[in-house]
This record gives C-alpha cells, sequence and structure tokens, in this order.
C-alpha cells in the first residue's frame, strides 16, 4: 500500500518537535509511571490505559507495582489475587494476556522486557500501539505508538481525512508518526502526542489558543479542527436479560460463581444468574425453574431487589436482581463456593455483581 500523506511537507519537522518536546517538558503532568523507565511498569501503566482514563488508572496501578513489584512477581502470582488487582477496571482480559506475557519474559527472555519490535510485538497482548509505547518510552527507540487520541492529534495536524475507526488508518498515522519522530528523545516526543491529546487537542472544543504546535497544524490553519477526526458510529450493541440472585444458605452464606476460564468476564466470581430468552420467562416460578433446569441450584427466589444495567463494548446486561435462600448443596465443583461478606471481598467481582451486592446490602438496611 502506498501512502500519501500530502501535509507532510508542509511541516517544519525540526520546528515542529522542538515545540512539542519543550511543551511536554513543561507541562507533563506528574504520573506514577513517569518516575523512572522500568519497562515492565510502563508496559503495565500502558495496559491499564487502554480504554481507561488516567485519573482511574492511578490508584490501581499504584496498587498492582506494589502487589507485584516485578515480572517474577507477577509471574508467579495467583490469578485469582491479579484479577482482585483489576476489579473494577473492566477488560479482564487485558489482564490475563498481560499476565501470561510476563510469565514468557520471566521464562523465555531473562526475566527482561524484550527490546525489539519482533520479540515485544510477539507477546500476548502486545499489539502495535503497545509495542511501540516500550519500546520508545522505556528504551529510547523511535517506534510509532498510535493510539485513537495519537490519530486524533495527528489528523488535525496533517488534515487527514481518513476514518479513524477503520483498522487500516493506524498505519498512515504510523507512518506519519515514522516520519515526525524525534530520534533524540522518542520517549518525549511519544508522550508529548498522547499528553496534547489528553490536555489540549481534545475531542471536542480542543483548546487552540493553548495549543504548543498550533503555528504546525493544518487544521487550524484552515479552521476544521472540530471537523476532524473523521469517525464512524460503533456497531451497534446487543441486549441480553439476566436474572441474578443473592442466594443464602441456613448458615448465612452467599453462593458464588467462578465464571469459565475464557469468554467475557473469564474467570471472576458472579453471583448465580441464567439468561431469559423469553419476556414470558419473566416470571418468578419460571426463573426458578430455570435455575433449576440450568444450573441444578434447588432455590427459592423471595424478592426482587432491584434491576441493574450494564454496558459493554458489544452488549448490554440488563439484570433483574433477586434475593433467596438455596437448599444445602451436595457435591458442587470448585467453581461453586459458599462465602461469608467478608470472605467476599477477597474474589474479583465484575462491576455489575459489585452493584448488585450494594443493592442487596442497601435491602438489608430497609
Ligand atoms: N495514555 C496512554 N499512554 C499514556 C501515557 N503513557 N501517559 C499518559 N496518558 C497515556
Amino acid at each position: 500500500m502506498i501512502i500519501e500523506l500530502n501535509n507532510l511537507e508542509k511541516i517544519n519537522i525540526n520546528a515542529f518537535q522542538n515545540d512539542l518536546i519543550s511543551w511536554f517538558k513543561q507541562e507533563q503532568r506528574d504520573l506514577p509511571w513517569r518516575q523512572d523507565r522500568d519497562p515492565y511498569k510502563i508496559w503495565v501503566s500502558e495496559i491499564m490505559l487502554q480504554q481507561t482514563r488516567v485519573d482511574t488508572v492511578i490508584p490501581y496501578f499504584n496498587r498492582f507495582i506494589e502487589w507485584f513489584p516485578t515480572i517474577e512477581d507477577l509471574a508467579e502470582a495467583d490469578e485469582d489475587k491479579v484479577l482482585k488487582a483489576w476489579e473494577g477496571l473492566g477488560y479482564y482480559s487485558r489482564v490475563r494476556n498481560l499476565q501470561s506475557a510476563v510469565k514468557e519474559v520471566n521464562e523465555n527472555y531473562n526475566g527482561k522486557v524484550p527490546s525489539t519490535p519482533e520479540e515485544i510485538a510477539g507477546l500476548k497482548g502486545v499489539g502495535p500501539y503497545t509495542a511501540g509505547a516500550i519500546l520508545s518510552i522505556a528504551y529510547g527507540i523511535p517506534e510509532p505508538a498510535v493510539d485513537g487520541n495519537v490519530m486524533r492529534v495527528l489528523s488535525r495536524v496533517l488534515s487527514i481525512w481518513e476514518d479513524i475507526a477503520k483498522a487500516s488508518s493506524r498505519k498512515i498515522f504510523e507512518k506519519a508518526v515514522r516520519e515526525l519522530i524525534s530520534h533524540e528523545d522518542p520517549s518525549s516526543f511519544n508522550q508529548a502526542l498522547m499528553e496534547l491529546g489528553a490536555l489540549i487537542c481534545t475531542p471536542t472544543s480542543p483548546s487552540c489558543l493553548l495549543c504548543p504546535v498550533r503555528d504546525h497544524c493544518q487544521a487550524f490553519e484552515e479552521g476544521v479542527q472540530n471537523e476532524l477526526p473523521i469517525k464512524t458510529k460503533k456497531t451497534k450493541t446487543r441486549d441480553v436479560q439476566l436474572a441474578a440472585a443473592i442466594l443464602l444458605d441456613r448458615n448465612g452464606k452467599v453462593l458464588i460463581h467462578k465464571r469459565p476460564s475464557t469468554g467475557l468476564l473469564a474467570n471472576l466470581w458472579e453471583f448465580p444468574n441464567v439468561e431469559i430468552h423469553h419476556p414470558l420467562q419473566n416470571d418468578r416460578e419460571q426463573i426458578t425453574e430455570q435455575f433449576h433446569h440450568s444450573l441444578n441450584l434447588n432455590i427459592k427466589l423471595e424478592r426482587i431487589i432491584g434491576q441493574l444495567e450494564h454496558v459493554f463494548s458489544h452488549l448490554v446486561w440488563n439484570i433483574q436482581v433477586y434475593s433467596g435462600t438455596i437448599e444445602p448443596v451436595t457435591s458442587v465443583g470448585d467453581e461453586w463456593k459458599f462465602v461469608s461478606l467478608e470472605e467476599m471481598k477477597d474474589f474479583a467481582f465484575p462491576v455489575s455483581y459489585q452493584k448488585m451486592l450494594n443493592l442487596y446490602l442497601e435491602h438489608q438496611k430497609n
């Protein structure tokens, strides 16, 4: 594929790099993963920062590094504890892949994060963005690290009218970065693009008057900064109806279930639940029967305690929440446990089920 970037020649690359990097050195936020250049910490931060805001990531990052300070600590950690450290961040496959990849680094690379594009891109969960971020930030190698923020910034600077929602567009922006990146300081250059996207060149109403590279910006010159980037709408989400229950046994312990090891929210814990396929089933007796039929649980649903909605990228869960009781279960596999409220703190639950527990606790008070 031949990629044409017509506006590159209008840019004074040296001046652009200097203006961008000087601004970054003055204005960068003091973030915990910027304290040193440990490639492991950069890696963890970049995985967390995918799909998650900086403010949300900070406390998670600090705790994660406290719990697993080195590659070796994470490689040897119990997966349940690793998921617990990620609890609430979402997109849990990120952390499962991170741990697999860290195990590989521990075993095959002597515990040192590799520093070539080929080796690093071969690690599980490390795509072109993460590879470029680690190589440039930790190792000072001039590789592009193009995410949505960087595409937004460069679509404006170079007036690129490609749809950034299309997977094929990333290559265009990578090519632009290869042309523009500072070879003296690739780390600051890439971080500066990210920082500019976060602080100045924001999705709506960019602060062009404060922008350090305004004089280089084609979109600003043409007055089209608010029309860029071009980004088509996401695909529609699918609705799923669930009934879920907090079920107590005679000792007041609550039944929890470990989700399967593949698929959505793999290996996280949840309260027993069934999918309701037909609205007709939306009736307590039918649902009780379905718990019996699908999960082989002999339960009594007592009350509806609320309704929850949880939005994933492709899916919306509508959860009808019940409380109830359960008869002693004789043979349950390792994926089922009866736990006290105190013990529940050691298990990682998706946010939707944390909300469900809170609903239940609120309900108990009244
Ligand atoms: N977003 C993605 N990577 C980032 C980083 N290293 N610093 C700040 N924001 C980011």
